[in-house]
């Protein structure tokens, strides 16, 4: 067969495979779900709110006022809220249920560089305290809570954080609570982000906490490579969430999963499971494109990553945990990733990540196991891969298959390996001893979608 039927048979499998899933979870990944998109029987534009999109005039009581009117029409189909061409500066402001935020092309919304318009609020349960101070956070520049069915998107309209002031601020160590993220939804079902494009973040862009079916399809996100721990998407003890055709260039994490910090992820318990990521492109200068954790005390399960291509960038896959963490991270599978001038092409580290306070506990250990990694290729790679694991909970089911990398230094220390075990084939360089058994004929130890039929025979 040739390659590409091969992968499309493949797929068939896959797919197949899925459908008859024991988890009952349904047939294929989330972003294989697409649901129509209804028109909403009824429009306003933030004009009629006495916005003006000078970029000077502050529009924030606008834009509450008119999220504020848009709410009667929760019940009768929603609304949308049209955000016409122009530069929209705004303070932190509400969404609302069955609301649709479209923003035009050529419109901006521009968040605010005044920091007295930026509300301080109680940190995320599951983390106890914000992330970067103890104590409160600044909202968000566009929040949801508890919210039902709100879809932002538009003609490739930008949303610009403007946060040049807080990279500053927060450099030179003149904050006291940690950064606001551009659209945060806390709580929420059914969300839509699409066709648009987010600048210039504070800290994350798009961060759903305790959300379930969240999509995100086709936005671009760019930050400068300077701008400090800067994230790109953070699905966050969410469940059911696609992030599909998007390009994110960012100066940390292009997309970080996680569930929690520690005491107050554990108690929280919301894992981040049924996520899949496809066709994305990204660039994490100081980051890694894609990461797990390291905050993963509430676990991560059942990823489903494909068809990656990631370039310019500190580490390619980082999986991040520590003691005391608690959690999982277990049932992801990579498949399909092509990768060009990353420093690090795999890492699992078993040793990264602070504590909220020192009320956690210790013996709280993360189990980091049934990885499978498939189809990649890199070049200009200087180190292959890095698995550091847990003396006490070692890393294990570690499955590499047709990985070729060229990595300049050569092989022998292409690959750093400690406390972690695994199966390998047609991987290049060679790795460490520890991955590089062959792959078990038919056990479980190897996660693949293939699993309901006993089979690892395709990997
Ligand atoms: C926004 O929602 C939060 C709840 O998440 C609420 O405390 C706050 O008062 C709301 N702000 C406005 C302007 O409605
Ligand atoms: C992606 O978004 C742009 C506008 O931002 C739009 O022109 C294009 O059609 C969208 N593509 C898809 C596949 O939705
Ligand atoms: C969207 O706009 C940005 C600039 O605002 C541009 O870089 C990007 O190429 C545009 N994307 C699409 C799909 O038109
Ligand atoms: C931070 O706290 C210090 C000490 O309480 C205070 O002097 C400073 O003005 C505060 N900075 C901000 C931005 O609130
Ligand atoms: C997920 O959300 C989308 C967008 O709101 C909606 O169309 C779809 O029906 C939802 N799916 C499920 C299973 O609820
Ligand atoms: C994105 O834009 C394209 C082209 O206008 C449109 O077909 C698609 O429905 C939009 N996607 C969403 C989720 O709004
Ligand atoms: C992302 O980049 C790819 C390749 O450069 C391009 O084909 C695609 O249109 C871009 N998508 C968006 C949403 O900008
Ligand atoms: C190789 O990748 C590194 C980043 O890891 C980059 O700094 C360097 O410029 C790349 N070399 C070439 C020849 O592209
Ligand atoms: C596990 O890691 C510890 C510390 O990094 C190291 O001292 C120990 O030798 C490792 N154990 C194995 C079995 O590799
Ligand atoms: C798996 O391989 C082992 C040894 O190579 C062999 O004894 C065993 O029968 C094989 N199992 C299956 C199901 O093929």
């Amino acid at each position: 067969m040739s390659n590409s039927s091969f992968q499309v048979a493949l797929l068939l499998i896959l797919v197949l495979s899925k459908a008859i899933d024991v988890s009952g979870q349904g047939k294929e990944g989330q972003c294989d779900y697409k649901s129509k998109l209804n028109p909403r029987p009824h429009s306003v534009s933030i004009l009629e709110f006495g916005a003006v999109g000078d970029g000077k005039t502050s529009n924030t009581i606008a834009f509450q006022n008119a999220v504020f009117y848009l709410k009667s029409f929760a019940d009768k189909g929603g609304a949308q809220l049209y955000v016409p061409p122009g530069r929209w500066l705004t303070g932190s402001f509400n969404l609302t249920s069955h609301l649709t935020l479209f923003l035009a092309s050529g419109a901006i919304i521009l968040g605010s560089q005044d920091r007295s318009r930026w509300e301080i609020v109680e940190p995320l349960p599951s983390y106890g305290r914000g992330l970067e101070f103890p104590g409160g956070r600044y909202r968000s520049l566009i929040n949801g809570y508890m919210l039902d069915d709100v879809v932002i998107t538009g003609d490739n309209g930008t949303i610009d954080g403007q946060g040049s002031v807080w990279w500053d601020w927060f450099s030179s160590h003149s904050l006291n609570y940690s950064r606001p993220n551009l659209v945060e939804l806390i709580s929420s079902n059914n969300i839509v982000v699409s066709n648009l494009t987010f600048l210039n973040a504070p800290a994350y862009n798009i961060h759903p906490v305790y959300c379930s079916n969240v999509t995100v399809q086709n936005i671009s996100v760019y930050s400068p490579p300077g701008s400090p721990f800067t994230v790109g998407i953070v699905p966050d003890s969410s469940d059911k969430v696609c992030i599909e055709s998007c390009n994110i260039s960012i100066g940390y994490d292009g997309i970080a999963l996680k569930s929690g910090w520690d005491e107050y992820g554990i108690a929280y318990g919301r894992p981040t499971t049924r996520v899949h990521i496809k066709q994305v492109y990204l660039q994490a200068s100081t980051g890694s494109a894609i990461a797990f954790g390291s905050e993963m005390s509430g676990g991560i399960s059942d990823v489903l990553v494909e068809d990656l291509h990631l370039y310019n960038s500190l580490v390619g896959i980082e999986f991040r945990t520590t003691k005391g963490r608690g959690g999982y991270i277990t049932e992801i599978i990579i498949s399909d990733v092509e990768m060009q001038n990353v420093h690090t092409a795999f890492g699992a580290t078993g040793q990264r990540g602070s504590h909220p306070d020192d009320k956690y506990d210790p013996n709280a250990l993360p189990t980091l196991n049934q990885i499978t990694v498939k189809d990649v290729t890199g070049s200009n790679i200087t180190l292959a891969g890095s698995f550091t694991g847990i003396e006490e909970s070692p890393f294990t089911s570690i499955c590499l298959s047709n990985v070729v990398l060229s990595v300049a230094s050569g092989s022998s220390t292409s690959w750093v390996c400690s406390n972690v075990s695994g199966f390998s084939e047609f991987v290049i360089p060679e790795p460490c001893p520890d991955l590089s058994s062959s792959f078990p004929n038919s056990s479980s130890a190897c996660f693949s979608l293939l699993r309901s039929y006993g089979q690892s025979a395709v990997l």
